[in-house]
């Protein structure tokens, strides 16, 4: 078994894009600056959040976090959204989900400027995507696809399953996976709530993406010898052992799905990081554009 090791990967595209940062400081171009909305007390939101304000100060990004109750109408959000957008400063704007249930998610993605849809959720960057054009990516899939090309896995021909199908993370998976692209190329199999003899479908894939949120859902008889193994979950449990009060599991019952893989990410440090990195690598890019 070898870890797929998100935190080692994400510097070195950390470290990447600080440079590229600094040499646009020498030439006297401004530096990227991503805007982060967050709204309510979500105790994870915050620390995603804070993860993502943390790496652009670490590759000298500028940016800005804006703060609201979970009280805020859908109109002020609407408002700050437009604000944003006609900013000539800011280039990228990320609002973190879930939303409070009176904000229709879908009203706010749609408010963003696609120029600036770092996160990649608008239906423009979306539509892009799935006809293989340029666009922003969602930042754990493509995270993904930066990892498995960090380690230059060879994954052309491969069955990958994908385990959910949400909007953010298992349906652009799947269609990252699938496309004529380095990484990329394999035959995809998304797996959801509904599928018949889910565990039949992981037991014949060479690759495997968990991003259903269900803590230590997959187990090891699920999976093939020598499989690869993404874990995009990170549910919090309870644990009086730790500070914080809890720890974080993936969706893989990790100690003996390893056993089995050849490769497979942690939890934490696997896709988490390289999430952030995705991030930073699509507000780099907006920034670029806009010069
Ligand atoms: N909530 C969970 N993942 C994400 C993400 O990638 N972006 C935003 N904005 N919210 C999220």
């Amino acid at each position: 078994m070898k870890l797929l090791d998100g935190k080692l990967a994400s510097q070195a595209i950390k470290e990447e894009l600080r440079l590229l940062v600094a040499q646009r400081v020498a030439e006297g171009k401004k530096v990227p600056h991503l805007a982060a909305i967050l709204i309510g007390n979500n105790g994870a939101s915050a620390t995603y959040v804070s993860a993502k304000v943390k790496a652009c100060e670490e590759t000298g990004f500028k940016s800005t976090l804006i703060k609201f109750e979970e009280s805020i109408t859908e109109h002020t959000l609407l408002k700050k959204i437009e604000e944003l957008n006609t900013d000539p400063d800011i280039d990228g704007i990320l609002v973190q989900l879930p939303l409070p249930a009176h904000i229709a998610e879908e009203k706010i993605i749609t408010a963003i400027d696609p120029e600036k849809d770092v996160d990649g959720f608008h239906p423009i960057n979306l539509g892009k995507m799935v006809q293989g054009q340029a666009s922003y990516i969602p930042a754990t899939p493509y995270g993904i696809m930066l990892l498995l090309a960090h380690y230059q896995l060879d994954i052309t021909g491969k069955h990958a399953v994908v385990i959910g199908r949400s909007n953010i993370v298992g349906r652009p998976m799947s269609i990252l996976l699938s496309g004529n692209t380095q990484p990329g190329n394999c035959t995809v199999t998304l797996c959801h709530s509904k599928t018949k003899d889910l565990a039949r479908h992981c037991q014949e894939a060479d690759i495997i993406v968990a991003a259903l949120g269900k803590a230590e859902f997959l187990k090891a008889e699920m999976v093939k010898q020598d499989a690869i193994v993404i874990d995009v979950g990170i549910t919090r449990v309870n644990d009086a052992s730790k500070k914080s009060g809890f720890r974080l599991l993936g969706d893989v019952a990790f100690e003996a799905v390893a056993k089995k893989c050849e490769w497979i990410t942690p939890v934490p440090g696997g896709v988490g990081p390289m999430t952030i990195a995705a991030l930073l690598k699509n507000t780099f890019h907006a920034c670029v554009k806009r010069d």
